[in-house]
């Protein structure tokens, strides 16, 4: 979806933020578009938007309309429509929490069977985040090495330990999922 106008591009980009139950999205996304935070916890319910522009380079202009699926919504049957048209995604998990990793296939294969681009179907791009970075990390957490093969071996762009508390990597992987979307644009 490019405009070109002498030269200027903007580019609008679905992106899915998906993930278990708590693990940070909708802190995340509050980070990244407002620069705001709050430990209230108040659960998504079905799905939220938000729209973050960001000036790439002088000559272009990429918005993101951010999809915040409630993590609740594994266990429901909206995930397809929410889903369509996406060319991006984010996969969060909770590092104090193993369960909320061991989620995080599940949520790759349920994008992976109901998204994809192209007549070719290729699979959309997907970053990792390992979010509450700011807590202690729990026995379960892999080494960077083994993060790294953990991304390579199950279709991941790649992965960051983010904070939504301190700021920490969110903007960073952004512009590394972006990155890859306007490549393949
Ligand atoms: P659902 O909408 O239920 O799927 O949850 P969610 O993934 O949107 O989680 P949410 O952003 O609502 O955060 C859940 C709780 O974790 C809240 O109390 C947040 O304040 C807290 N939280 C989110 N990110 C961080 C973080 O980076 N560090 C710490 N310490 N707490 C966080
Ligand atoms: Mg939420």
């Amino acid at each position: 979806a490019s405009v070109e106008d002498d030269g200027y591009n903007e580019y609008l980009y679905k992106i899915l933020v998906v993930g278990d139950i708590g693990t940070g999205k909708t802190s995340i996304i509050k980070r990244f578009v407002h620069n705001i935070f709050s430990m209230h916890y108040k659960s998504t319910i079905g799905v939220d938007f938000a729209l973050k522009v960001l000036n790439w380079d002088p000559r272009t202009e990429v918005r993101l309309q951010l999809w915040d699926i409630a993590g609740q919504e594994r266990f429901g049957s909206m995930t397809r429509v929410y889903y369509k048209e996406a060319v991006g995604a984010m996969i969060t998990f909770d590092v104090t929490r193993a369960s909320t990793f061991e989620a995080v296939s599940k949520w790759k294969a349920d994008i992976d069977s109901k998204v994809t681009i192209g007549a070719e179907e290729k699979p959309i791009p997907v970053v990792l985040l390992a979010n509450k970075c700011d807590l202690g990390k729990e026995g379960f957490i892999k080494t960077a090495n083994e993060m790294d093969k953990y991304c390579k071996d199950n279709g991941f762009i790649g992965w960051f330990e983010t904070s939504a508390k301190e700021n920490l990597n969110i903007e960073k992987a952004a512009r590394f999922l972006v990155e890859h979307i306007l490549k393949s644009d």
